[in-house]
């Protein structure tokens, strides 16, 4: 091929590549165009810069050069023509389609359990009421957890069946599990009334919450772990009036002014009078806790004088309290761990 015949067909490709860049109207034909022109296969540059290869070797020099300046011009008429079309995806120079100005997905962030919601809800407004928070381990023995509560040994609180003791026990004497060494899961958070006075100096106001543990079978109402919630009051003239009223103040704060509350005589041996307290729910008194003044025997056991002080104590069922709040009807669905039920209850 003769010099003035390849610069020749070089000017053609030229002029046809203008004409069909400068009408091209769509992403898709200006990606076509790029394909047939500069296409690293099979483009009609490709194919012309093979014809290089016969062209007289005193020539190559001049006719490199114009292909140089044409492939280039191409090449930016291809650039145009995309950045005409808005920054379209055709040319070789042009990323991925961004739209900076679309919302972000956001990562899914982990949220409070409701329970750990409400702990935290209760505690705060018992520190209103001059309550200081404490805690206890989950771990007892049964001085904490019946002996110094005034639970006598023979007493069907303590019964194996009733209760998780631990097959570890510290001390098994006689092989009695219920005696005085052996462990448990604590049933109840009134352990901590004991440890409290056992090391604080009068007088106190606490609250302690956490986890209870009785081999009860799950239903709609029950779960063989649980959340209460104990407060404990000692004082040189603390009354029963003051117990209904930190109740009742209590009550209303987390459950709206609205909710009717009832005291009922009952029994408890660490307390002396004793109550059940009920919430009027759904057509129905409900019980949410126990409560009375707090027993000079169990004063007894901690050398404090029951003459001196005196004071109440309460328990109250954290999951009750929570189910009532947001509406839960199964204390089971508290612990499936199902994210579609927890999601609904968003702090
Ligand atoms: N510990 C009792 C229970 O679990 C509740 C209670 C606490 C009662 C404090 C009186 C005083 O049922």
């Amino acid at each position: 091929m003769s010099l003035p015949d390849f610069l020749k067909s070089l000017d053609d490709l030229m002029d046809e590549a203008r004409k069909s860049l400068e009408s091209v109207d769509s992403g898709d034909a200006l990606e076509a165009l790029r394909v047939k022109f500069v296409g690293a296969k099979s483009g009609v540059l490709k194919t012309v810069q093979k014809m290089m290869g016969v062209i007289d070797v005193s020539d190559k020099p001049s006719a490199g050069k114009r292909f140089n300046e044409v492939r280039d011009a191409i090449q930016l008429a291809i650039d145009q023509a995309a950045e005409k079309l808005g920054g379209g995806g055709s040319s070789s120079k042009s990323g991925p389609m961004i739209d900076p100005t679309l919302p972000g997905v956001r990562p899914s962030l982990g949220q409070l359990h409701p329970i750990t919601q409400t702990i935290e809800h209760l505690k705060e407004i018992m520190s209103r009421l001059g309550f200081s928070v404490t805690e206890g381990p989950e771990i007892e023995d049964t001085w904490h957890n019946f002996v110094a509560l005034n639970i006598p040994e023979d007493h069907p609180a303590r019964d194996p069946l009733d209760n998780f003791y631990l097959a570890t026990a510290k001390k098994q004497v006689g092989g009695n599990p219920a005696d005085r060494d052996a462990m448990l899961l604590r049933s109840q958070t009134s352990t901590v009334q004991i440890r409290v006075m056992e090391k604080q100096s009068l007088p106190l106001r606490i609250i302690s919450l956490g986890r209870v543990y009785r081999p009860d079978a799950p239903d709609a109402t029950h779960f063989p772990m649980f959340h209460q919630m104990e407060g404990l009051w000692v004082d040189k003239h603390v009354t029963m009036a003051q117990l209904k009223s930190v109740l009742r103040l209590f009550a209303t704060s987390y459950l709206g002014s609205d909710v009717r509350v009832r005291f009922r005589p009952s029994f408890f041996p660490f307390t002396e009078p004793s109550v059940e307290v009920d919430y009027w729910w759904n057509g129905q008194w409900i019980e949410f806790g126990g409560a009375g003044m707090v027993d000079p025997n169990v004063f007894g056991h901690l050398n404090i004088d029951p003459e001196q002080w005196s004071g109440f104590a309460f328990g109250l069922g954290v999951e009750r309290l929570c189910m009532r709040r947001f509406g839960i009807t199964d204390i089971r669905d508290l612990y499936r761990s199902d994210v579609r039920f927890l999601r609904q209850f968003a702090s």
